[in-house]
């Protein structure tokens, strides 16, 4: 154990631009294709190596208050099935999660975290294993892990695990808002098989305006089914689009199963004047861009 060193991982939010769901499995899961971006909101992970005969979990930060410290935790949950699945579980971990990526906000944070943990116990541990494993661990833990690994811009398939790794979003300035309303994933699912599409994204003419490079051709296409129903139940969702697209947004929508909405800006003045002024009602309001 006193050869093992404290290791730190970094946990990056991820957003959708296009998700749509295509139908609903026989294993109950929904059949996904949607277009994953990664972002530069962050939390910060430090893994050390326990003397005790538990794993400990400690959380700071500004979201760190809204998770549980136990087994729900998706951080910890990762620390136990990583060493599960490499056979190490003699060995125990106290990990710190300083928690800035807001949560149940539709921004994979706790994948990210997952994630995280998963990249860094295989960096302590067991340098030699490759991405495939991983990957395949990951989707263990939960459906979006699996892109919180790879990260970048991803075409994301099947429960969410099939991943082909796209051109990036252009440089530009990305406002994301999360109302304090509450949507667990599973509920939204639900909430689907009951709505009628009206709209569907077109993800080959986003691919298409991504490949190109055109930030402004690429925002026209960025659309989530989850929007409409969501907005239906919440209409705070509605204000906030409308608040984002007055100062000038390219394109606006909501990420993953909700609430948080997002807008992309070319023009970085636009971006913090969208800020400024829904901080002022919503705490939860960040400025980021993509990152690869
Ligand atoms: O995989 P994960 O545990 O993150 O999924 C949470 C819930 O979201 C599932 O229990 C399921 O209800 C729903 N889900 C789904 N289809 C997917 C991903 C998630 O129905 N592709």
């Amino acid at each position: 154990m006193s050869d093992l060193t404290e290791t730190e991982g970094l946990a990056r939010a991820k957003i959708n631009l296009a998700l749509d769901v295509l139908h609903r499995r026989e294993d109950g899961y929904h059949e996904l294709s949607m277009i994953t971006q990664t972002v530069g909101l962050r939390d910060t992970l430090s893994l050390r190596p326990s003397e005790g005969r538990k794993h400990r979990l400690i959380l700071t930060g500004p979201s760190g208050a809204a998770l549980p410290a136990d087994d729900r935790n998706l951080a910890l949950a990762a620390v136990r099935h990583f060493l599960r699945r490499a056979g190490r579980e003699d060995l125990f971990f106290e990990v710190t999660l300083d928690k800035r990526i807001p949560v149940c906000a539709g921004l994979g944070g706790g994948s990210a975290d997952a994630a995280a943990v998963l990249r860094a116990l295989r960096d302590l541990l067991e340098p030699e294993l490759p991405d495939e494993t991983l990957l395949e661990w990951a989707l263990e833990l939960g459906s979006d892990v699996p892109c919180c690994f790879k990260g970048g811009t991803l075409l994301a398939q099947g429960r969410g695990e099939r991943l082909t790794a796209l051109a990036p979003l252009p440089p530009c300035h990305i406002v994301l808002c999360k109302p304090p309303v509450s949507v667990s994933t599973g509920e939204a699912f639900a909430l689907l098989d009951r709505t009628k599409f009206r709209c569907r994204p077109d993800i080959p003419r986003l691919r298409e305006a991504l490949a190109r490079g055109s930030l402004r051709e690429a925002a026209r296409y960025f659309y989530n089914v989850f929007e409409e129903p969501i907005t239906h139940r919440h209409r705070i969702l509605a204000d906030i689009r409308g608040e984002l697209l007055h100062h000038q947004a390219l394109g606006v929508v909501m990420s993953g199963s909700g609430p948080t909405m997002l807008a992309v800006y070319a023009d970085a003045e636009n971006a913090k004047a969208a800020y400024d002024a829904l901080r002022l009602d919503f705490a939860e309001t960040y400025l980021c861009e993509p990152e690869s």
